[in-house]
This record gives C-alpha cells, sequence and structure tokens, in this order.
C-alpha cells in the first residue's frame, strides 16, 4: 500500500451519492436471480462484468434497470444493502446518504413498502455491526412522467420520517429538472431536501433550472457548471455541494481520461466538492477507489483530500453538532 492509499483509507468520510441499486455486484446478481428464478441474459459473472462497457448514460441506464430485475423480496433489498454497508466500511465511511430508485421496482409489481422495510434493514444492521449512520433519498426517474413521480410520493407519504429527501435520476438529456417544478415544490411542502443530478450530460442550464426551480439543498454531479463561470461564483457563494463521482465520469465518459478530471479545477474555483462512487458495481470501484483514481489523476494533495472528506460531512444532511463531531474526527486523523 502505498502512503496516499493508506491515508485514504483510514481517512473517515461519508459517501452522499451511492445509488444503491447500482452497488448490486454481479456475484450478488446471481445468487438472487438462483434465489428467486428470476432468469438473466448472462451465463456467469464474468460474463456480465464484461457487458459493462458504456459509452454514454443511457447505455449503463440500460443495463442497470435489468440487473435490478432480481431484486423482488424485502430480504434482497435488506442483503443488497448489507452487502454495501460492509464493503464500505473498510472504506472509512462512517455516514452515507443512498438514493433508490422506488419505480424501477413498483413498475415491476413490487410494492414500495418492501423496498423501504429491506432497506431500513440494512440500514439497521450497518449501524448496528458497523456504527455506520445513514439516510435514504428517494430519486424519481426523469425519463418517466410528473404524474408518475406524484404518484411514488404519494407512496411514500407514510414513510416520511424515514426518507430524508428527494432527488432526481436517470437520462438527463431531454428531460429538464424543469419538468419535476411541481412533485418537488410537493414534496418540500411535505419537509423532504431535494437534490438532483444535473450537470453530468445535460447542459449547465439544467443546473440553473435545479437551483431555480427545484430549490436543490445539494448538487449531484454538475460537471458542466464549469461551462458558465457565473454559475460557478453563484455555487461557490451559495455553499452549494457538489456530489462528484469520477469513475462514473470516466466510465460513462463524462472525461476521456481521469488526468483531465476537473476535482481540483472545482476546488480551486471554490466549489464544495464531495467524492462518490454513484453506482460502484458497474463502475469499477467503491468510494476510496475514486479517491484514488482522482488523487493519481490530478496529483491531489493530502491537503486537498482532507478537504475532500471534510467536505463530505458538511454537505450532508446530518445535523450541525454530528457533522461537528465527525469533523474534529477528520483534523485529528489529518493531523496524525
Ligand atoms: N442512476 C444511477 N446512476 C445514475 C447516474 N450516474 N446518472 C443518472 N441516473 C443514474
Ligand atoms: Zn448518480
Amino acid at each position: 500500500m502505498t502512503d496516499l492509499t493508506a491515508f485514504i483509507a483510514g481517512l473517515p468520510k461519508a459517501e452522499l451519492h451511492m445509488h444503491i441499486e447500482g452497488s448490486l455486484e454481479p456475484e450478488l446478481m446471481f445468487a438472487l436471480a438462483q434465489r428467486n428464478n428470476v432468469a438473466i441474459p448472462f451465463a456467469s459473472v464474468e460474463e456480465v462484468r464484461a457487458a459493462y462497457s458504456f459509452s454514454n448514460l443511457q447505455d449503463f441506464l440500460d443495463i442497470y434497470y435489468q440487473g435490478a430485475n432480481v431484486l423482488l423480496k424485502e430480504e434482497d433489498f435488506r442483503d443488497l444493502a448489507i452487502a454495501y454497508f460492509d464493503r464500505v466500511a473498510a472504506d472509512g465511511v462512517v455516514h452515507a446518504e443512498i438514493f433508490f430508485d422506488p419505480q424501477t421496482h413498483t413498475d415491476r409489481g413490487i410494492h414500495f413498502d418492501v423496498v423501504m422495510r429491506g432497506l431500513l434493514a440494512g440500514m439497521a444492521d450497518a449501524e448496528a455491526r458497523h456504527g455506520i449512520t445513514s439516510k435514504l433519498i428517494l430519486c424519481f426517474l426523469r425519463h418517466l412522467d410528473e404524474d408518475a413521480a406524484f404518484a411514488t410520493l404519494e407512496q411514500a407519504k407514510p414513510w416520511l420520517d424515514r426518507i430524508e429527501a428527494v432527488g432526481l435520476d436517470s437520462s438527463e438529456l431531454g428531460h429538464p429538472p424543469s419538468k419535476f417544478e411541481r412533485v418537488f415544490a410537493a414534496a418540500a411542502a411535505l419537509g423532504l431536501k431535494r437534490v438532483a443530478h444535473a450537470g453530468e450530460e445535460g447542459p449547465a442550464e439544467y443546473v440553473h433550472e435545479a437551483l431555480d426551480l427545484l430549490h436543490i439543498d445539494r448538487l449531484d454531479h454538475g460537471n458542466r457548471s464549469l461551462d458558465d463561470s457565473a454559475l460557478v461564483r453563484r455555487l461557490a457563494e451559495e455553499r452549494m455541494t457538489l456530489t462528484v463521482c469520477p469513475l462514473s465520469n470516466l466510465k460513462l465518459c463524462v472525461v476521456g481520461d481521469m488526468k483531465e478530471h476537473p476535482v481540483d479545477r472545482m476546488l480551486a474555483e471554490g466549489l464544495r466538492v464531495t467524492l462518490n462512487s454513484d453506482d460502484p458495481a458497474y463502475f469499477g470501484g467503491y468510494i476510496n477507489d475514486n479517491f484514488r483514481a482522482a488523487a493519481e489523476g490530478r496529483g491531489l494533495t493530502r491537503e486537498q483530500i482532507v478537504e475532500l472528506a471534510e467536505n463530505s460531512f458538511k454537505g450532508s444532511f446530518l445535523s450541525d453538532a454530528e457533522i461537528d463531531a465527525h469533523l474534529t474526527k477528520v483534523r485529528e486523523y489529518a493531523a496524525n
């Protein structure tokens, strides 16, 4: 292990951009396919991994939604969450705010409550066994219509005390944030925080819409904001947190090479950048792999790496007292 790898490994951190369906490793996909008697179009784990070559977001989404077909029962969602938390416990993750896509499951006839109960069981297990705290972010699929998002929000109502925020994901181009202005307003009225994927493949204009129409508390990806210098200044002034995902950016061709990743440019612009894995089972790495890839690709300093970890707590939906306690631990670690 290099010094930097060891330093990243022990650094306490939060993960703020991770789709739980995107943490489904091929091995678990096969095990669940067998357990649930679901056919999958792959003969082996190696064949699944070989299929994970994408030239854009849609390429990935097609295979990601197909993978989710093996998730049927409460225990499947629980086991999926347990596998993620067990894996990131080794990466120094002490808090995670995880996305889930209920429509991917309810559209297959699985009840919203089955998904919730399973994920909550996995989260309770993570807290009991690893001391990892977590929160849930319900994402609306933006390729579906507003009515479908409203129906999903309705299904979430009995669970509002267990859902922290709503988010917006799936195919970005052609599905601007404005399409979901009313459903985000309804979510806000219910006391939910708001995040949205914007500026991953879509233009800086979508980031403006996410800020002005969805009133987001956090920006997921946001890479294309860099095309608009006034927007960058605004994001910096508003202390907006960006959940950046380096290996995802590489695998989905948002950047051509990790040597060209804008993480340090974003930091230099005063943006509150965090590093995250997005869909770790599909993009070749968990959160520390993302820290390492960005650090090596861009020659990040220890100070920059510590800043990224601090930002992960500052940008979280934890209380101020919880954030302060985590920041103290990061600084103690960095000082030793
Ligand atoms: N769903 C899962 N991962 C996603 C991503 N990177 N962008 C949009 N939707 C997603
Ligand atoms: Zn994402």
